[in-house]
């Protein structure tokens, strides 16, 4: 028999464990949901009485709100959490490996067997437990052999993998109606039952034929397929944006007229500047490494280019600036508008702003940064992190945080757009315009502003995907 889920522990309060489980206690009020996370701050920030909570999203206070202390825990006490827990998800972080083997490439797991081990040490009964973290094909197998290996008399460990499709920005929207809720298990009778008993969790407020059931290899596997599909498809319509500017083609009229295509469909098609976020390129890279480990060069090759295309897409908006500005940006002052690495959100993991702005720095440009979401101290961290050798205060005399996108752009030679957040429309750019060194350029790397309506009020504007 399936056993009836009551209790639920998620290993891991970040940017997916917070928001999933959050709704998970929201649409379950019968099963009580504690977050556990080793970081003692981000927990007290989840706890807060005035919910300023760690993460920026959309709705996510609301839910909070409501769940928070009647069903829904936030705690340090990780042993506690998962002895009391029927289920358990280990939502912790599976970043990039920095050094070692496979540096660059392969995930980093050190973090997901941190956590099982955890599980196995302190699990005096039987457990489901769930791969919610993105992790490479087959960690299912390693983290049942370290469960096996160190379980007590009369525990038993099922494992289920349960990716999470979630994008920053819509994450309450995507898991009150996601696309598809993929569980992956073994194809033993205790791997269907536990499938069963994670399923019925879903079916709350999933429909049924939402809830897909595959394999165990197949659901680890199509996470990252997903994201690579995902990405390739903003690598296409950016090389094609390179094209539209040697010619005369206009790419949002080009994502148009393909996106109508019933089998290619219009979603996914904005060009910009380069997709950004802690897991497109980690998981493409992460496919690469798999790739090459399984003796496919020619597959890794393929999806190494996605990536590649990435970074040539930032670096040619850059030249493109500083070919613009006369050749040389030394010595003047760029505003960017937007740090984060997509609108609705403070996340700031692999923003193309961070590459934009270090490429500005290293053209020795004075630049002006707003964004309406990410905290100062972020991007401090982000900007000595992305140029090590040089100290914080050389950066800080090149670089001026501001409060809002007038401040920023006041005295300026040019704006850039980094990040679609919708008050940069909103933006009184007649007012923008007069504070401008003149001539004034705007940088449009997100498709965002009405070139025209700037054009007429004197600006000259770049826009990406259209000739100058
Ligand atoms: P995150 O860094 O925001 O959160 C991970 C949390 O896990 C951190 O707070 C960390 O302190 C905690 N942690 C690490 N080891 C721990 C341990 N042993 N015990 C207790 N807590 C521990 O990461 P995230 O963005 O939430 O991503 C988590 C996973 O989900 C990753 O594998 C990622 O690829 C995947 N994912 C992320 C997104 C997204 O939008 N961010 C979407 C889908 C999938
Ligand atoms: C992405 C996927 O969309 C999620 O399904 C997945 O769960 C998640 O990665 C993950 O595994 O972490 P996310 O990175 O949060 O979600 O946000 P996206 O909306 O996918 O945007 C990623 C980047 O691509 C952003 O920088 C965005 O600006 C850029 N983008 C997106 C474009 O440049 N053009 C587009 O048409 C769409």
């Amino acid at each position: 028999m399936p056993v009836k889920v009551s209790k639920i522990c998620c290993i891991g309060a970040g940017y997916v464990g917070g928001p999933t489980c959050a709704v998970i206690a929201l649409k379950c009020p019968h099963i009580t949901v504690t977050i556990v996370d080793l970081n003692q701050s981000r927990v007290d920030a989840w706890n807060s009485p005035d919910f300023a909570l760690p993460i920026y999203e959309p709705g996510l206070v609301d839910v909070v709100r409501q769940a928070r202390g009647r069903n829904l825990f936030f705690s340090t006490d990780v042993d506690k959490g998962i002895e009391e827990a029927d289920l358990i998800f280990v939502s912790v972080n599976t970043p990039t490996k920095k050094s070692g083997v496979g540096a660059g490439f392969a995930a980093d797991l050190n973090y997901v067997e941190l956590a099982t081990r955890r599980i196995a040490t302190v699990a005096n009964s039987s457990k489901i437990v769930v791969e919610k973290s993105t992790v490479p094909c087959r960690t299912a197998e390693s983290m049942r052999t370290i469960l096996e290996a160190n379980s007590k008399p009369n525990c038993r460990f099922d494992i289920l993998s349960n990716p999470e499709f979630l994008a920053e920005g819509t994450a309450i929207t995507d898991l009150f109606k996601p696309d598809r809720v993929l569980i992956g298990s073994l194809e033993t009778r205790e791997g269907v039952e536990a499938c069963q008993s994670l399923a019925e969790v879903y079916a709350n407020w999933v429909p049924q034929d939402r809830i897909l059931t595959v394999g165990l290899w197949s659901s680890e596997l199509s996470k990252l397929a997903a994201n690579a599909m995902l990405a390739q498809r903003i690598s296409s319509i950016n090389a094609l944006s390179a094209i539209c500017e040697a010619t005369g083609a206009n790419i949002d009229e080009v994502a148009h007229a393909i996106g109508y295509d019933s089998r290619i469909g219009p979603k996914f098609l904005k060009a910009s500047v380069g997709f950004g976020g802690s897991c497109f390129q980690k998981d493409i890279l992460n496919l690469v490494y798999l790739s090459e480990s399984l003796h496919l060069p020619e597959v890794a090759a393929y999806w190494r280019q996605v990536v590649e295309m990435n970074e040539y897409q930032k670096r040619r908006f850059s030249k493109r600036v500083v070919d613009t500005l006369f050749n040389t940006i030394t010595g003047k002052r760029i505003a960017v508008l937007g740090f984060a690495f997509k609108a609705d959100t403070g996340d700031t993991r692999e923003s193309a702003a961070i590459t934009l702005i270090k490429d500005f720095q290293s053209e020795r440009a004075f630049v002006n940064i707003y964004d309406p979401q990410v905290e100062e101290e972020q991007i401090w961290n982000d900007l000595s992190e992305a140029s090590p050798l040089i100290p914080i205060e050389s950066i800080k005399k090149q670089v001026t945080i501001c409060h809002s996108a007038i401040e920023a752009c006041k005295n300026a030679e040019a704006v850039v757009i980094a990040t679609e957040w919708k008050e940069f429309l909103e933006i009184d750019w007649e007012e923008v315009y007069k504070g401008m060194n003149k001539p004034a350029f705007v940088f449009d790397g997100r498709l965002l502003v009405d070139a025209e309506k700037l054009t007429k009020i004197g600006f000259k504007v770049t826009t990406i995907g259209r000739p100058s």
